[in-house]
């Protein structure tokens, strides 16, 4: 049986969603993040260097560090042999998930209706991404989708920044937050890792009760 992603993330509330132009910036970034408090991470598989950066922000330890964006069987096998301790994708994909069964890891489908939400529960998903969440209708389509299911925990991810981050979190049905906004592809491109320790540290302080 494979553990659930809320083991996985011992309690951590806020996942900052990475995609990493220059795999070799990739300890500077995990130095910034775990510098602001961070304690997990999630890599896309956006970028030809994501197996990379995995591999070398799991290696410097502190974070617990996922795949995101995983569309296929092969991208979580890599994602898995890298380090990634969770698989996170951006829509619902039976194959994806089958594969991170057979791996052992947890899988967080996303989902964006109520019909996808009863696939992923019936596939035993009890947790998933809603996404893109503020496209959506952010929290108030959140918690009209979560009413009929008692059950299913949300990682609400797509749009959200620091404004709208204390509404996420004040949902019980709301397990963690994902986004880029602490880590942005422009703080990225201009390496701007201090930024990236502020915003992070920011998150983290308003996500402790
Ligand atoms: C993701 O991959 O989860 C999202 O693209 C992150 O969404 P954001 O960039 O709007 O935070």
């Amino acid at each position: 049986m494979t553990a659930g992603f809320d083991s996985v993330l011992r309690g951590f509330r806020i996942l900052p969603v990475l995609t990493v132009p220059d795999p070799a910036t990739a300890r500077l970034l995990a130095e910034a993040l775990t510098a602001g408090g961070a304690r997990g991470a999630e890599v896309t598989f956006r970028t030809p260097g994501a197996e990379h950066v995995l591999k070398t922000m799991a290696a410097h330890g502190g974070m617990t560090v996922g795949a995101g964006t995983v569309l296929t069987q092969d991208q979580a096998e890599r994602a898995v042999a890298a380090g990634a301790r969770f698989v996170v994708s951006p829509g619902y994909d039976e194959e994806v998930i089958a594969k991170c069964r057979e791996l052992g890891v947890p899988v967080v489908p996303g989902i964006a209706t109520a019909t996808e939400l009863m696939r992923a529960l019936r596939a035993g998903c009890d947790t998933v991404k809603l996404f893109p969440a503020e496209p959506l209708g952010g929290v108030r389509t959140l918690k009209a989708l979560a009413a009929p299911f008692p059950q299913a925990r949300f990682v609400p991810t797509g749009g959200i920044d620091i404004s709208r981050l204390a509404a996420y979190l004040a949902d019980p049905a709301v397990l963690a937050v994902g986004g880029s906004w602490m880590a942005s592809a422009a703080h990225l491109a201009r390496g701007d890792y201090e930024e990236i320790r502020r915003l992070t540290a920011e998150a983290m302080e308003r996500s402790t009760p």
